[in-house]
């Protein structure tokens, strides 16, 4: 056996080990997250695929601040940063949406051009907010393969939970750059469904 496969194996015990010691945080469709110490987590992917094209986006993402550092990873999992704070939707239904959230939401659109993601798009499910105010990025996909050029999916979850307006009043005070072709698209994706 090679050196490269004894380091690999290696590494899946150690995950195995992580496993039965972390604590379980919580359960998607494509993985399962435990807490480790040092404030990290790992995910266990039910299909390497998946994980495979997860761990390429947060190459990819590395150093911005708005996505969790990944410290080791293997065929079927993840090591990350824990993420605390709340699910921003959840927040927003607490404490409705006030302009400094709405200007971190597009701030983080802006984060994502940056990054040269295809996809100007997240959901909320996906945001966690901490305490500072400022948002995290948990659960990254497609940002590299879909197309989408206005966050229909954020706005979608934002016209639910009652604050889009307020969201697209923010977005025309502040970043006009973006307010005619969100709030045109927007609009006619709410009234017909095009999207
Ligand atoms: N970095 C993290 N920090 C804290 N909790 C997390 C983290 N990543 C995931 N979780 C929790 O685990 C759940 C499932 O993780 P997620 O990445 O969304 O899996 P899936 O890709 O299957 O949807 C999340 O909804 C969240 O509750
Ligand atoms: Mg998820």
């Amino acid at each position: 056996m090679s050196d490269v496969n004894e380091y690999y194996i290696d590494l899946d015990e150690r995950a195995e080990k992580m496993l039965r010691e972390g604590e379980f945080l919580g359960k998607g469709n494509n993985g399962v997250v435990y807490l480790l110490p040092e404030n990290r987590v790992i995910k266990i992917f039910k299909e390497k695929r998946i994980c495979k094209r997860e761990y390429s986006i947060l190459a990819r993402t590395e150093g911005s601040e708005y996505f969790p550092n990944v410290y080791s990873n293997g065929t079927y999992y993840i090591v990350r940063d824990y993420v605390g704070g709340e699910r921003l939707d959840k927040y927003i239904k607490k404490n409705g949406l006030d302009k400094e959230v709405a200007c971190k939401v597009i701030e983080l659109m802006k984060e994502f051009q940056r990054l040269n993601f295809t996809k100007l798009d997240i959901r909320c499910k996906d945001l966690y907010i901490t305490e500072e105010l400022s948002l995290m990025v948990i659960d990254p996909r497609n940002n590299y393969s879909k197309d989408r050029t206005y966050p229909r999916h954020l706005m979608k979850g934002l016209n639910k939970l009652g604050v889009l307006e307020k969201f697209l009043e923010v977005v025309k005070d502040e970043y006009d750059e973006f307010y005619d072709e969100w709030n045109s698209k927007m609009k006619r994706y709410l009234e017909t469904g095009i999207k």
